[in-house]
């Protein structure tokens, strides 16, 4: 079957609006769309307001704006871009089906929703809230997997202070994009296995899931921990490990995230002093520590990028070749400043 033609789209236009499809359509409360819509005029090649944002449509106009979008006639304003993202954001598989967001404004989705899903794990960690972001975990895996350079719009989006699941955000990405810049010959010949790859983005996504059950002054407190104190905090990685048990993911990548992550290639981390680690637990030990000096705290500035990586590389505790390679990549995105 031939497909239907859709209307040719002007290129000025395409840059302040965009077209949405069935699917977004129907996302959107069916008698209140929360954005404006606007109408393309094909007879007089004009784009006009159909409908206000939350303007109550009657039945007749429900029904031709079906008929419109049907015809590609249906568009959004780019400059509701923040309306548009919150409500992405709540449906993250919708960004896998509208073609017509740009690579910075998915990123912008992203970020929104995956944030907010960790704090709903961090807040309640059980099966049902884990089962959400893990939705949304696929839906990143889907649309980085196809192509592993998705990433670098993401790690432009990184949060610039301390949180739980702010750090948690940003290990995730920065996790993902020094795999891909390390083992990036196995991405290009697509050797990847998507498995395992949907299983390092959980793990470096969860690695401190047991901080979660870690009183708060105590995370937050910095330098000046007692004893006692200190033994709390780094039992977060044991913790951690025995909730991916109760909350059934079992899955090596995501278990060697959770209790490697502080281990150090000279046996100077914790719990165990490790000395022999795996890629994916000395990946995101990096991330992590990365992660961790480049934002800021209560009781702390944010390190520049380029000075925690010269740190990272210099340290024998960190996989060599993974910090020269974050290096890089700090180079390649102008972070080097
Ligand atoms: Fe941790
Ligand atoms: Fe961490």
């Amino acid at each position: 079957m031939a497909e239907k033609k859709k209307v040719d789209i002007p290129d000025a236009l395409d840059e302040q609006y965009y077209q949405i499809n069935q699917d977004i359509l129907e996302s959107f409360s069916k008698y209140r769309p929360p954005l404006d819509l606007f109408q393309f005029k094909e007879d007089v090649a004009r784009i006009v307001l159909f409908c206000r944002g939350g303007e109550r449509l009657t039945n007749e106009m429900v029904e031709t704006l079906a008929q419109m979008v049907d015809e590609g006639l249906i568009f959004v304003s780019r400059a509701d871009h923040p309306i548009y993202v919150k409500h992405i954001s709540y449906q993250l598989d919708l960004v896998l089906v509208d073609k017509n967001l740009h690579e910075t404004e998915i990123a912008d989705i992203f970020t929104q929703a995956l944030t907010r899903r960790l704090t709903e794990v961090f807040d309640q960690p059980v099966p049902m809230v884990l089962a959400r972001v893990w939705t949304d975990f696929m839906v990143l895996t889907e649309y980085l997997y196809h192509d592993i350079h998705r990433i670098r719009a993401l790690t432009r989006r990184l949060h610039a202070t301390h949180s739980l699941e702010n750090h948690s955000f940003n290990t995730g990405i920065m996790g993902l994009a020094i795999h891909a810049k390390t083992r990036a010959a196995q991405y290009e010949a697509g050797d990847i296995k998507r498995k395992f790859f949907d299983h390092l983005t959980a793990g470096l996504f969860l690695h401190d899931l047991g901080m979660s059950k870690v009183p708060n002054f105590i995370r937050e407190k910095g330098k000046g921990l007692t004893p006692d104190e200190r033994g709390k905090l780094q039992r977060h990685t044991q913790i951690g490990y025995e909730m991916l048990a109760k909350l059934d993911l079992k899955f090596p990548e995501v278990e060697e995230c959770v209790t490697d992550h502080h281990e150090r290639l000279t046996g100077t981390g914790y719990p165990q002093k490790k000395i022999a680690l795996g890629e994916v637990g000395r990946l995101c030990a990096l991330a992590d520590s990365y992660c961790a000096m480049t934002t800021k705290r209560v009781y702390a500035e944010a390190m520049e990028p380029m000075k925690a990586a010269g740190i990272l590389v210099q340290d024998a505790g960190y996989d060599a070749e993974m910090s020269r390679n974050l290096q890089a990549m700090l180079v390649q995105t102008g972070k080097h400043k």
